[in-house]
This record gives C-alpha cells, structure tokens and sequence, in this order.
C-alpha cells in the first residue's frame, strides 16, 4: 500500500483530448464525428443510415476526463474501498460485467443489470426505469445506495480530501479551487462516461458509404431489422439505436423474481407499468445476458422474445399497455439469425480508455484483480445465469472480489 501510493504520486493528468475529440480554445474536448455533416434527423427515413445525432454533452477539458477515469477505476469511491464503477462496468465487458443481475456491495445481486456506458453522453435518461436525467445525477445513485458503493457524501469528501494525490489532481482539473467538492466528483465521472464513444463500427462504414464493410447476410439483417415487419428500428433507431424514449415491451423476469414495474414508478402512472429505457444496441455483442434483469443469456433468445407474440410473457392479471411497435411480426428462423448477424455489426471499441495501472488512492484497480478475461461465451453465460437464479437470488461473497 505504502509503494504502491509512492507510485500513485506520480500520476499527472493527460492534457490530450481523448481520440475522436479536438481540443478547443485550449480547454474544450468536443466531439467529432461524420455523423455531424448529416444535417437531419430523419432524412432517410427512420431506420436510415445517414441522419444525425441528438444532441450530447462534451466541453470537458482534457485533465476533467483524465481525472474522470482514474476515478471511475478507484474503489476509494465505494464505502468497502473495494468496488468501483469498474467492477460492474469492465472495459472488457462493453462497460457491462457479465451478469444477468449486478453483483452489489456485500455480494447479493441487485435487481437490475449493468447498462453499457458507451455512448451515454447522448442520452438524456438514465437507468433502466429513466429516473435521473444527467450523469452527474445518476452517479449519486450507484454512489450513496446501499445495496452498491454504500458510501455517504461526507465519507467519500473526507477520503478524497484527505488524499494529497487527489488533492493534487483536483487542482490541476478545477484551477483556482482549494478543496474537492461533490460537485467535481460528479463532473469529471460524467467527463469520462462522455468520452465513452463508439460510433466507428463496421456498420457505421457502411452507413457512410463503403458498401464492402458488411457481408450479403449482415445488410439483408439490417434490411430485416429496418423492415416494417421486425420494426426493430422504429425503437431502436440509428444511429445510436435507441430513440431515447421509455417503452413497455412486456419482457419477462428471470424464474423466481417479481415484476419490476420500472418507469411506472418514475413517472408516477400505470401506462408506464413495466416500461423501460430503449437501449441502445451498440456494442450490444459483449454486454450480455440481455434486458433489464438479464432474463435471455443471448442475443438469439433477446431476438426471438419479439418473435413470440404480443405481451406473451406478461403475468396473468397483470394490465400492461404494450407499445404499439410489438406486434407478431412471425420472423423465419433465419431471419432471426440474420438480425443477429446484423446486430453484431454494431460492435466498436476503438476508443476503449486505457484501464490505469495505478490510481490515485494506492488501492488495487479491479479490473486488474479481476483478469479481463474474454467477454463470456453464451454457454457458460447461461450456466452463469442457471446458477443465479438456483442460489437464492445471492452468490458467495468472495466472488464479488475475484
Ligand atoms: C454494484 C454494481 C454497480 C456499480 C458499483 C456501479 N454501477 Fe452503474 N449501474 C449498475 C446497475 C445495475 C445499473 C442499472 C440500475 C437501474 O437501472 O436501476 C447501473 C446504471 C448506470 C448508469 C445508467 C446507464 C444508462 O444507460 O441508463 C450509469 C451512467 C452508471 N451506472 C454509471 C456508474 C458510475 C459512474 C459508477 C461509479 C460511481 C457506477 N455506475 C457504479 C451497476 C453498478
Ligand atoms: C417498442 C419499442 C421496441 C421495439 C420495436 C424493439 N425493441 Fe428491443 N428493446 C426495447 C426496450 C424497451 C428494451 C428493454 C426492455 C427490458 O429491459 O425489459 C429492449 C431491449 C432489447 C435488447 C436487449 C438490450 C440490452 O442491452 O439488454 C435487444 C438485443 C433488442 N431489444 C433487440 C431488438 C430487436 C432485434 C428488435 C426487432 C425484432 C427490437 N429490439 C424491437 C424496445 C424495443
């Protein structure tokens, strides 16, 4: 502990905007994409390749998202100095963590699993059931609950505060202040989450023109995707392959767990019961098992939930206002397949941030405990899930440190 803070003091913040952001005024990383030159939002139509995106939020200077990730890697933020916002969203897991259900602060699993984080600077809520509006909102959720980094205000002021390496750093981020406040921390998170871009998938090759960058079988399952059979797009909408809304889509929970009821809560009306966040479907190959439970292991189970009929899987007695889109579209099986194929055309990790190897508090970064290892195949996902579900909702506690 003692060396490895010794070597932590020698951490400096980069003062290089991270790739596909130029550096403005001297201060300002903005993002530049040539999704930019596309002046509409639907000019193609929806479900077309070149139309814009919906606004974002960037301006951060180059040290604020540098912080920002040492941060995110540092289990100083959690109450247990164990987990941080690595532990349930790994670099290597499409900023996922592999399970169905979040593993939580003393190792029982939460009700919801981990979103991925890439390209969240263009939404405009979060969480599954839509509850906070900003990142700098969201972040006081996993930060203070309980049930996740268990940690107070106060607690994690003092911790940071009394850390001369993140003195340090705080200064070098927000010239002129003295102290770190709340109101930095969850800056520069959301600083770094923002800089989490993945919008040069092969697909979106292809979307700019290079018709070579997908395969026969992965255009024809972008056609089926697009169809106003599937409808996949009219939700999930590119470019981002989310339309930002809420929608009740009447997925199932996994055995044994009560229905979420989601953005019925949130927004206070039963229209919304069992309603969530469209998810964007980028990167959408590494971050299973899928939906806000993790009820389906892959992504051929999460295709032919839309397959099976209308609000199949709502419980008995239960009144839910099924979004107009979810139909029968009554796909063949190699349509589901193709779709499939589609899907994993949106995979993008060029800009994945670089995992720190040391941060700033001296404490051991978890990603590196916890071995990167290959994002899960589907297979030993599912036992995964299989297990869970047999084990009484909890998994020992060693696990959660791995
Ligand atoms: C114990 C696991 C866990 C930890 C630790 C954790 N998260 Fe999460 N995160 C989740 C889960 C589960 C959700 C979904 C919860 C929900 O929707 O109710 C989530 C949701 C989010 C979202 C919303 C994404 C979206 O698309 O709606 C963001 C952003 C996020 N977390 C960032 C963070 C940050 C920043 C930290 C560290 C301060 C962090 N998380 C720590 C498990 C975790
Ligand atoms: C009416 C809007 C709507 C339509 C149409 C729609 N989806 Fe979804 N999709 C959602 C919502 C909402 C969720 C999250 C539901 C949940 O977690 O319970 C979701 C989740 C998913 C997920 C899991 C994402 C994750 O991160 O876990 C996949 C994969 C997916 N949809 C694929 C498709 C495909 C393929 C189609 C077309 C066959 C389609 N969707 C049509 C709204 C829609």
């Amino acid at each position: 502990m003692i060396s490895s803070l010794i070597l932590a003091a020698g951490i400096t913040l980069s003062a290089e905007c991270p790739r596909g952001f130029e550096l403005v005024g001297g201060s300002r990383c903005e993002l530049r994409t040539v999704y930019q030159f596309y002046d509409s939002l639907q000019n193609r139509g929806v479900g077309g390749t070149q139309t814009s995106l919906p606004a974002h939020v960037d301006g951060y200077s180059p040290q604020q998202i540098d912080l920002g990730r040492y941060l995110f890697f540092d289990p100083i933020l959690s109450a247990n100095q164990v987990q941080s916002c690595a532990s349930c969203h790994q670099p290597d897991k499409g900023f996922s963590d592999g399970h169905g259900r979040s593993v939580g602060f003393d190792g029982e699993l939460l009700p919801r699993s981990a979103p991925t984080l890439w390209n969240s600077a263009f939404l405009d809520r979060f969480f599954w059931d839509g509850r906070a509006k900003t990142l700098e909102e969201q972040a006081k959720g996993p930060l203070y609950a309980a049930a996740e980094m268990n940690n107070t205000p106060e607690a994690l002021l003092q911790r940071l505060n009394a850390n001369d390496n993140y003195r340090r750093l705080f200064s070098e981020a927000f010239p002129g202040s003295k102290e770190i406040v709340e109101s930095n921390v969850l800056t520069v998170l959301a600083a770094f989450q923002a800089s989490l871009i993945s919008l040069n998938s092969r697909y979106d090759r292809y979307a700019h023109g290079d018709h070579s960058a997908l395969n026969e079988e992965e255009i024809a399952g972008m056609n089926v995707f697009r169809s106003f059979v599937a409808r996949c797009s009219e939700c999930h909408t590119p470019p981002l392959f989310t339309n930002n809304q809420i929608a009740v889509i009447g997925t199932p929970e996994p055995e044994g767990m009560e229905l979420d009821i989601g953005a019925e809560k949130t927004f206070g009306t039963s229209v919304l019961k069992g309603g969530f966040k469209v998810p964007t479907l980028r990167n959408i190959e590494f971050t299973g098992p899928y939906m806000h439970s993790g009820v389906f292991p892959t992504l051929r189970e999460a295709t032919e939930f839309y397959n099976k009929g209308r609000g199949h899987a709502v419980p008995n007695g239960v009144e839910m206002q099924i979004h107009w889109h979810i139909w029968e579209p009554d796909l063949k099986e190699e349509e589901l397949d193709l779709i499939v194929s589609f899907m994993k055309t949106l995979s993008d990790e060029t800009f994945k941030p670089e995992t720190p190897k040391q941060v700033p508090s001296g404490l051991a970064v978890l990603a590196d405990v916890q071995e990167s290892s290959p994002a899960l195949d589907a297979k030993s996902k599912s036992e995964m899930q299989a297990k869970h579900s047999k084990s009484d909702q909890s998994i020992p506690k060693t696990a959660m440190r791995r």
